[in-house]
């Protein structure tokens, strides 16, 4: 049987339940998001979400997130965004994360595969960086399982995904990772959120892959932030024991 495993990302949660973003309210659509996914709850064996759980930035807003996946609470799997705040979000998900130097990680193996969370969290900036310890970390972890076939999660992507604007705000030691990963065929699939439209990229040997946010979408492939008309969604990966990864994006519509 292959390992399901649903994708949502950039929630953007305000502690206040009718704030809205960009016309979106957000604790809505997230919260319509976790209600279309809840019969595919028996089929599927993790939920992970890459981060910006708040868009506040408050502690606080974290409780709603955690009660909202209150069933899905032992499937999930957590990594944080530009958005977020780590004392926030290890006080409400210390039980699926592990702090390593001052990141939080998460390492998961499961149906044949690794699945290891990192955090490109740079405290007070929009732009990512994984930075050289959490670099090292991650780099002992992939010597330890050479053979396993291997998918990171992260929020910010490392490749270029067509808008000039938002590469300025992606990875900035994605040259870094890159040359790590070499080191590590092994790594099959890279997932991150962050850009809120859906793109794939052939990245060396791997398939980097970004979701739409569960609220606002961008206009993908532009020189300026645009918000998108079309719907909200999330990721569906079906993941083989042989390496092999079929995906989709399921709209809410
Ligand atoms: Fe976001």
């Amino acid at each position: 049987m292959p390992l399901n495993i649903l994708h949502l990302t950039d929630c953007h949660l305000f502690r206040d339940a009718d704030t809205e973003l960009k016309g979106v309210c957000t604790r809505a659509a997230w919260l319509r998001a976790i209600a279309a996914i809840d019969p595919q709850f028996e089929q599927i064996d993790r939920l992970i979400v890459t981060g910006d759980f708040t868009h506040d930035d408050l502690p606080e807003t974290y409780r709603p997130v955690r009660e909202s996946l209150a069933r899905w609470w032992p499937k999930t799997r957590l990594t944080i965004g530009n958005h977020d705040v780590r004392a926030g979000l290890w006080e409400h998900a210390s039980d699926r994360l592990e702090q390593t130097a001052d990141r939080l990680v998460f390492r998961d193996s499961v149906g044949g595969w690794s699945l290891i969370g990192l955090d490109s969290h740079r405290p007070g900036e929009v732009i990512g960086e994984l930075g050289e310890v959490q670099r090292d970390w991650l780099d002992h972890q992939l010597r330890r399982a050479p053979g396993l076939p291997t998918a990171l999660f992260f929020h910010h992507p490392p490749v270029e995904v067509g808008s000039p604007w938002m590469n300025e705000i992606a990875l900035a030691d994605r040259a870094e990772l890159g040359q790590l990963l070499d080191r590590h065929p092994q790594v099959r699939l890279v997932v991150c959120g962050h850009v809120h439209h859906e793109s794939s990229t052939l990245w060396g040997t791997r398939l980097v892959l970004t979701t739409p946010s569960t609220a606002v979408q961008f206009v993908p492939v532009s020189t300026t932030l645009e918000v998108d008309s079309v719907p909200a969604g999330y990721r569906h990966l079906e993941l083989h024991e042989d390496g092999r990864v079929f995906t989709r994006v399921v709209r809410l519509v």
